[in-house]
């Protein structure tokens, strides 16, 4: 069931100066798929996607649209950006201001000289889609920043491209806004079919958007896979601090049947069992470190007849509190004097000095070499 790629880029690499903007990048897009390059601010993002979309060539490696070769290094073949059939939506939408709607999204159909009936049709088609019928002799001065969002969006379609590249397209819209746009395009993804390059540095973004996401730091990409992949299985210490905060436990392993069972330096024998597929092979008194995330551990208090003899149990104490609005994070100590931060429901405050019992599910947990 192996079907080809819409995009591919092989061993990508963008210098400007001493600075290795990107470093070997490869990735496939798949027909339909939302694949996203998350990273911090200056890792690569945006190089990455102008190479692909031709406003920059490579100084290696190859760009590859349906099959077909349209970058090459060492070819020196490069398809201008206007013949690439891709669709761009950028941070700054850019917009014509002195322009009607109409003729901001009609302007690529211009571009490529297509007639005008067809293209009042296509125009006023894609419109509809983006939820802009009725806006269309409006000037973009005279739009809200989510329905000039919009109007970037139907430009971006309006010739149905191969690929639609969109470089943090919602970060200058307000929190709420973000979120509707959010939906907004995950919904005219998918009713197009199209498949997405997106660029972004916010991770819950990536999250909820993709189908796939590349992990990028420093011109590379540290991992790739499912959101549900690199949330739960950080390939690296980056990918796992990046994605959200983790919860880590160290000590020595010791093998049982299928499992580890890991005594907690310092904890006064309190032990996690986890499974070994995940780092197999382990010597007994090999040094591991075992990461979860903090909606892996939840508060009970002791008289809850949790039994603290068993794996996976701990006892802490509160040492601080913050509310959060939909939860409250909890700053616990451990009896071995180290530091938790985990996660609790708003209507059950447990407050500073109380002891309690953290269970932690070890399911998804990453293990780490010490
Ligand atoms: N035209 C340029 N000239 C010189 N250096 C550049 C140029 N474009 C990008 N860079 C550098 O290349 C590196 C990668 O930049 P890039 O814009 O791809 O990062 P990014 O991941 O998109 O970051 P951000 O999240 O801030 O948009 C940075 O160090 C940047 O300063
Ligand atoms: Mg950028």
């Amino acid at each position: 069931m192996s079907q080809s790629p819409v995009l591919e880029v092989r061993g990508l690499e963008k210098r400007f100066g001493q600075t290795l903007a990107v470093n070997g990048v490869s990735f496939a897009v798949q027909p339909g798929e939302v694949f996203t390059l998350l990273g911090p601010s200056g890792c690569g993002k945006s190089t990455t996607l102008r190479l692909v979309a031709g406003l920059e060539r490579p100084d290696a490696g190859d760009v590859l649209l349906n099959g077909e070769l349209i970058s090459s290094a060492a070819t020196g073949q490069h398809l201008p950006p206007e013949r690439r059939h891709m669709g761009m939506v950028f941070q700054s939408y850019a917009i014509w201001p002195h322009m009607t709607v109409l003729d901001n999204v009609r302007f690529p159909l211009r571009m490529r000289r297509a007639g005008a009936s067809e293209s009042r049709k296509r125009v006023l088609d894609i419109l509809d889609v983006v939820g802009l019928t009725g806006l269309e002799s409006r000037a973009a001065t005279q739009l809200s920043g989510g329905q000039q969002q919009r109007v970037a969006l139907a430009r971006a379609l309006v010739h149905e491209p191969a690929l639609l590249l969109l470089d943090e397209p919602l970060s200058n819209l307000d929190a709420k806004l973000r979120e509707h746009m959010r939906s907004e395009i995950k919904r005219l993804q998918r009713r197009l079919g199209i498949a997405v390059l997106f660029v972004t540095h916010d991770q819950s973004e990536a999250m909820t958007l993709s189908d796939r996401v590349a992990v990028m730091n420093l011109g590379v990409v540290e991992q790739l896979g499912t959101p549900r992949e690199v949330y739960a299985h950080p390939a690296s210490e980056f990918v796992r601090d990046f994605l959200g905060r983790a919860v880590l436990f160290e000590g020595s392993v010791r093998r049982d049947a299928d499992d580890y069972v890991l005594t907690l330096d310092g904890e006064a024998g309190a032990r996690l069992r986890v499974g070994s597929a995940a780092l197999p092979g382990l010597a007994d008194g090999t040094r591991v470190v075992v990461g979860t995330r903090p909606e892996d551990a939840r508060l009970l208090p002791l008289d809850a007849g949790v039994s603290l003899e068993e794996p996976n149990r701990l006892r802490v104490c509160v040492a601080e509190t913050a509310f959060l609005g939909e939860r409250i994070e909890y700053t616990l100590r451990t009896p071995g004097g180290k530091t938790l931060v985990v996660f609790g429901a708003r209507h059950e405050e447990h407050p500073p000095g109380t002891e309690l019992a953290l269970v932690v599910d070890t399911a998804e947990a990453s293990l780490w070499p010490a």
